[in-house]
């Protein structure tokens, strides 16, 4: 066997192909609400604009785009920054294209951080960033979080913090933004020397008329960190594989010199249906935003009250003496385990919204029967 090279050997395991084995391995009658995979499609204006320019047979299209991305992509997102959350970018220095915002997450510790640096990680929070850090070689350490979803910032070190993660509409928390968080990243940023890397995965996706809030919009936040905006939960675009990272100059900067070196730019027809999806109507982020918003309530309609803000998901508190893996075995419905999401996550378990209302139905019967059973 060949030897290992240390970044291969300090990759945690992936969550969610773990989710994933856990279903196919549980067999054909489980209700699956674990996983969060967008089951609302692109609008067809948007599909429209891929297809259209596919149809292109020249090697513009067909051949390797520019690295950094298309200038018109750029300047879409920096025209939604401008009107929806009245934030102004450059789009040539304060933007760039990536295939999705799990590979930002990635590419921005591998930017920031590397041995004898640490990045801190809101508990509970996306597994996804662990992998991060583990890439960077980097040390992981946990910024819990209070129940309003704010970091406990009097907990975390001050020495060698390369990057905060921080996440509003955050999961699996679904809380929105708590007041005065994006100004306490900064001052902790300012002191520390940070960077701030947030991500607004879930930016469309708030709940009971909340607005959504960038965090570039907050004084000073420019100066100190990046905000990663994905396709994939606005416009149900998550297998198209697209997203940016926008603000510090510097960092962006980097993001663009990795690229350069590792990837090869993204397929124009992609990019074309971003600029579609930006720039067109926007009933569709509306309708999702309700849909889930509808599921949220049909959830605390059956289970009682549960604190939802935003994203897609619901954090449940199990009942003493149940766990996922009990709910699975004698239920059979697949939750996330809430241990993947942090040292906080003993006790919880993540209840997905984005799956059809008949399978959301058929498990939330099954939940509450469990919930019941265990008084
Ligand atoms: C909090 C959070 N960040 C980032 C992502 C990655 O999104 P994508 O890579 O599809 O842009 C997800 C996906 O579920 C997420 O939940």
């Amino acid at each position: 066997m060949r030897p290992r090279p240390d970044r291969i050997e300090r990759l945690p395991q992936q969550y969610f192909t773990t989710l994933l084995a856990r279903v196919l391995a549980a067999g054909q009658d489980v209700i699956d609400v674990g996983r969060g995979n967008p089951d609302v499609p692109p609008p067809p204006h948007v599909v429209e604009a891929l297809v259209d320019s596919a149809r292109d047979p020249t090697a513009a299209v067909h051949g390797y785009p520019p690295f950094a991305g298309l200038r018109r992509v750029k300047e879409a997102i920096a025209e939604r920054y401008a009107s929806v959350y009245g934030v102004e970018l450059d789009p040539d220095r304060e933007v760039a294209l990536l295939p999705g915002t799990t590979t930002a997450l990635v590419e921005l510790a591998l930017v920031l951080a590397g041995r004898g640096t640490r990045i801190l990680l809101p508990d509970p929070g996306y597994p996804d960033y662990n992998s991060a850090v583990a890439l960077a070689g980097a040390e992981r350490v946990a910024l819990p979080l209070a129940a309003d979803g704010r970091p406990e910032w009097d907990a975390a070190p001050r020495e060698h913090v390369a990057a905060v993660y921080l996440n509003y509409p955050a999961n699996p928390a679904a809380v929105a933004a708590p007041p005065g968080v994006f100004e306490e990243a900064i001052a902790f940023a300012e002191e520390t020397g940070a960077a701030i890397v947030h991500d607004f995965a879930y930016g469309d996706l708030v709940f009971d008329g909340r607005e959504s809030k960038s965090f570039l919009a907050t004084p000073g936040a420019k100066d100190v960190g990046v905000e990663m905006f994905s396709m994939s939960k606005s416009y149900g675009m998550a297998g198209w594989r697209v997203g940016f990272v926008v603000g510090n100059a510097e960092i962006v900067e980097r993001i663009n010199l990795l690229n350069d070196h590792c990837r090869v730019g993204i397929f124009r027809p992609i990019q074309e249906a971003c600029i579609a999806a930006l720039t067109g109507p926007q009933d569709s982020v509306a309708e999702r935003r309700d849909t889930y918003q509808r599921r949220r309530d049909r959830v605390i309609e059956v289970l009682g009250p549960q604190t939802c803000e935003g994203t897609f998901y619901i954090w449940l508190k199990l009942p003493e003496g149940v766990t996922a893996e009990s709910i699975l075995t004698e239920h059979r419905v697949v939750l996330a385990p809430g241990e993947g999401f942090g040292p906080s996550g003993a006790g919880y378990a993540r209840l997905s919204l984005a799956v059809s209302d008949e399978t959301l139905e058929l498990g939330l019967e099954r939940l509450a029967t469990a919930f019941e059973a265990a008084g």
